[in-house]
Order: C-alpha cells, then sequence, then structure tokens
C-alpha cells in the first residue's frame, strides 16, 4: 500500500473463469439464480448436476459481491460459539450445526477433488484462543459444547504450533479448510457451463414475481427477462424481501489487512480469538510468492462510523504486538457481514412469497460454509428432498429464545434510534464548497436531504440521501468511496447506484 486511502484486495479474478456473457434476450430456465456468489454457484452447480437447466445472473462479475471481501476460512467453529447456540436452538439445533458446516467443507473438498479445481484448497487446523481478559472457563465451556454437538476431535491444548505467536491455551478444530475464493467460483462457473447452465453478468434484477412459472425481471423498466419454474435469490441480503428477513439481522463491516512474512515463515492454520468482534486470522502467498499474513476484525454497524483508517490502523497495532513477524502491508479490503440475531443463516422459502422462490442470507461471518450449505439445502429442497437442517435455516423460524429475543430488539432499537436521528441531525458540511473532490456528504436543502458528491474534475452529483428500501439516510463511507445505509445495509456507488442490497433501485436523482 502506497497511500493510507482506499482497499485493495488480495483476492483477485482469475484469469482461467469462462468468458462471460451479456444477457441479450430473454431466457427459460428450471431454475433462475438471481446472485453469482458462493451460495448461488454452489446452488447453480449441484443443480446443474442433478440435471436442472439453470440460468445464473449477476448485476456484477461472478464472486464480485461479498466472496471476494471474505478472508476464506472454511469452519465448523462458529463464532457464536457451541454454548450459546444450545441456548438457542436447543442441543438437536447446535448438532445440525455442526454437522452442516462440516459437511460444507466436505462438499467444498469433493468438488475441487471432483472437478480439479485449482484453488489452493487445503485442509489446516484451527485454533480459538483467548481474547484478552477472557478466561480459560470460555475455552471449557465451549469445548463441552462442542462435544455435544458431535465435534468430538476437537481438543484443549496449551497454545497453536505456531512460533512467531504465543497463543496460550486455545481449542484446536482439525482439518478445517481454507481456498482462494475467486479461483474456487472460476472452477464452479466451468462446470456450471459445461453441465448447460448459462451464467450472465452485469444482469441487474428488478423484480422477481409470478406464481407457478416466476419471471425474473431485468434491467430499467424489466426490458429482459428469464422465465423460471424457481428461482434462488442469493444476493447476500434478499431483494426480494422487504421486512422479515432484515429485522432479523444487522449489517456489520468487517477489516482485513494482509501483511507480508517471508515465504513458509508460518505454518499453514486458522486463528481465531474470543473477542467481540473478534480477530480472525490466516496465511495465504502474494503473486510473487511471498507469505502474506491476513488479519481480520474490528467490525462495526454499517453506516454507523467513518472511521475505517482508525480500524485498519488498530488490526495492524494488535498485529504487530502480537505477530512481530509482520512486515510491511500490503493489502486492506472491507466486507460486509450479515449477523442473524440467533447466529444461523437463514436459507430456504422467502416469507411471504410463492412457495418456489428461496433466499440465502444471513452469513454471519461463515458465508463460504453458509453459501454451500445452501447450495446443499436449496437443490434438496427445489426437488422436493427433504433435507434435516430445513428448519434450522428456514427464514421463517421465530427467533424466540431469550438471547435472540434481546439480541433482535437491541438492533432493531439502534435502527429505529438510527432513523431518528438522521432525520433531524443537520448536514455534514455547512456548504458544498467544503466537499474535497473525490468526497461526498449530507446536506439538508430546504426539505431535501442530499447525497452529494463531488468528483475528481470537482464537479457535483445530488441525489436524494433516502435509501430506496425503507428511506433511512445514507452516510458517506470514505474509505470505500460508497454511500451506506445504517438500516439494513444498502450500499450506493458515489454515484447513486445500488452496489448492496436489499434496495433494489439506485439512489433517486433530484432537481
Ligand atoms: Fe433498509 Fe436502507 S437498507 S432502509
Amino acid at each position: 500500500m502506497d497511500d493510507d486511502k482506499g482497499t485493495v484486495s488480495l483476492w483477485t479474478a482469475t484469469d482461467e473463469t469462462p468468458a462471460r456473457r451479456q444477457l441479450t434476450r430473454d431466457q427459460k430456465a428450471d431454475v433462475c439464480v438471481v446472485g453469482a456468489g458462493i451460495a448461488g454457484m454452489t446452488t447453480a452447480y449441484l443443480l446443474g448436476k442433478a440435471g436442472k437447466k439453470v440460468v445464473v445472473l449477476d448485476d456484477g462479475e461472478i464472486g464480485g459481491g461479498e466472496t471476494a471481501h471474505t478472508t476464506a476460512h472454511l469452519t465448523a467453529a462458529l463464532d457464536d460459539r457451541y454454548y450459546r447456540l444450545e441456548r438457542m436452538h436447543g442441543e438437536l439445533g447446535a448438532r445440525l450445526a455442526a454437522e452442516s458446516h462440516s459437511e460444507a467443507v466436505n462438499q467444498i473438498e469433493t468438488i475441487v477433488r471432483e472437478e480439479s479445481i485449482e484453488c489452493d484448497f487445503e485442509r489446516v487446523d484451527g485454533y480459538l484462543f483467548l481474547a484478552e481478559g477472557d478466561v480459560r472457563d470460555t475455552l471449557e465451556r465451549e469445548l463441552e459444547a462442542c462435544h455435544r454437538a458431535g465435534l468430538a476431535d476437537v481438543r484443549l491444548v496449551g497454545r497453536a504450533p505456531i512460533a512467531a505467536f504465543d497463543s496460550g491455551p486455545c481449542l484446536v478444530f482439525p482439518r478445517q479448510g481454507q481456498f482462494h475464493p475467486l479461483k474456487y467460483l472460476g472452477g464452479l462457473a466451468k462446470a456450471i457451463e459445461r453441465d448447460g447452465g448459462r451464467i450472465f453478468t452485469g444482469a441487474h434484477v428488478t423484480s422477481v414475481t409470478g406464481k407457478r412459472v416466476i419471471t425474473v425481471a431485468i434491467g430499467d423498466g424489466g426490458k429482459m427477462k428469464v422465465k423460471a419454474k424457481a428461482c434462488v435469490v442469493a444476493t447476500n441480503s434478499p431483494i426480494t424481501d422487504m421486512y422479515v428477513t432484515h429485522v432479523k439481522q444487522a449489517p456489520y463491516r468487517t477489516f482485513v489487512v494482509g501483511f507480508r512474512v517471508p515465504a513458509d515463515s508460518l505454518p499453514h492454520l486458522l486463528l481465531w480469538d474470543t473477542g467481540d468482534p473478534y480477530h480472525y486470522i490466516r496465511t495465504y502467498r502474494d503473486l510473487d510468492g511471498a507469505g502474506v499474513l491476513i488479519v481480520g476484525g474490528e467490525d462495526h454497524k454499517t453506516g454507523q462510523a467513518d472511521d475505517a483508517e482508525t480500524r485498519f490502523d488498530a488490526i495492524e497495532q494488535w498485529t504487530r504486538t502480537h505477530f512481530r513477524i509482520a512486515g510491511e502491508t500490503r493489502y486492506r479490503w472491507s466486507g460486509q457481514v450479515l449477523e442473524p440475531a440467533d447466529g444461523m443463516a437463514m436459507i430456504g422459502h422467502n416469507p411471504g412469497d410463492n412457495p418456489n422462490v428461496y433466499i440465502c442470507t444471513g452469513d454471519s461471518g461463515n458465508g463460504m460454509t453458509h453459501g454451500t450449505i445452501a447450495g446443499i439445502l436449496l437443490t434438496d429442497l427445489i426437488q422436493k428432498r427433504s433435507n434435516p437442517w430445513t428448519t434450522l435455516y428456514d427464514p421463517n423460524r421465530g427467533m424466540v429464545s431469550r438471547s435472540s429475543v434481546k439480541d433482535l430488539a437491541k438492533e432493531n432499537i439502534n435502527v429505529a434510534l438510527q432513523y431518528a436521528k438522521d432525520y433531524v441531525h443537520p448536514s455534514d458540511v455547512g456548504s458544498e464548497d467544503e466537499i474535497p473532490s473525490g468526497s461526498g456528504a449530507v446536506i439538508r436543502e430546504g426539505r431535501q436531504i442530499l447525497a452529494v458528491f463531488r468528483d475528481e474534475a470537482g464537479a457535483l452529483h445530488k441525489r436524494s440521501a433516502k435509501c430506496t428500501h425503507l428511506k433511512c439516510i445514507v452516510h458517506w463511507n470514505s474509505t470505500e468511496s460508497s454511500w451506506d445505509c445504517p438500516c439494513h445495509g444498502s450500499r450506493f456507488d458515489p454515484m447513486g447506484k445500488v452496489l448492496n442490497g436489499p434496495a433494489v433501485t439506485g439512489l433517486e436523482e433530484v432537481e
């Protein structure tokens, strides 16, 4: 990194992905999958293997959404902790959670092997260590809960096998996994097309309607359409549901820094601490073969802070304190995590919709495994096969345990307060003149609240600051140059174009 602004991700698209196709005419399919991230692509792959005709649509590139912003830990070690999941979902629920995440890692391994995908997949052990101030009892409670959940090989050890870092006592989760997420999706894309699937990028879906036949409309005014017997909406945050899932989960930004380290100076493993937000750590290698130590954490609620530099600095400071070996900072990026109040993703029928419209959302920081679980579960549901995980992941489930109700109330009070605060809050700046080039600010003009962006040439671009999902006021994110909604996580580019749902349409133009 040669400056202190902006972000650079370690993951870059691979040249090996098949050439993408622009959608130029209406399509028909058995299943239309909206979203070409891990959940959509795994679902499309498994349905294609089952003989279904599949069309995949994405308004960006394959894996260009949150899959490009993950650190790709593949694990059944869930950050919501099994002793808490037991309280929320019962012992059976915790067992099913452990089983489904373990099975997701197995599924990825199987696909990598059968499709010969060169994505640097490897089995590695994962280590959960104590955050500063936390006590050994946390590990002991989690160990017992892991065993009750069926993770019999988890054990407590004195420290992780890494000379450069004294972890102290930690739980070992043997045979977890890691890979390069975009190389993996490149391999899935080839296999989907080989099996007769069609993938269209640059296709912005604006609506999903219909009963026996689902019509997926693309582009302004729905100029083009895909007609299908079923539709899977895997857009990270669902664009087909206005309320039900959005009030049961909260969007957070999480931050990642990649440090140069000497090649092969660190063993290949996954590390997490027990903090909240927690630190998550793995290694990879740079294009030139040097090692990269990847450290993430410092999450905040989307749109409710604009201090990414401080958060990157905090990660850097923490890393340099614990890993003396950490060298130059090479990468910094941020991603969005959707935290469901009860810790489990929502995968299944879209609430209040036709039974043949399905969603996957609520990655809970385990997007790679939750996305793969979605592929397995939705393929079963679409083929009318029973699956033991259906109830645990049902998007219509109530979140009734005491702790999930408490979390749910806390998040929704936060949204209500933010909504009220933003509508009475004065402008970010006194006048447009105070907005520097390449930056944005919210300004009141009479009764209007505007999102004003000044481009590098000095020209001003004004949009309504009201998020097109449910009208919360967006906030400027100076590091990622985006307008972020503090309520349910919609994000827009500086000109108001949608980057993340649930909003489907861009910020409105103003006179
Ligand atoms: Fe719901 Fe903006 S994302 S109001």
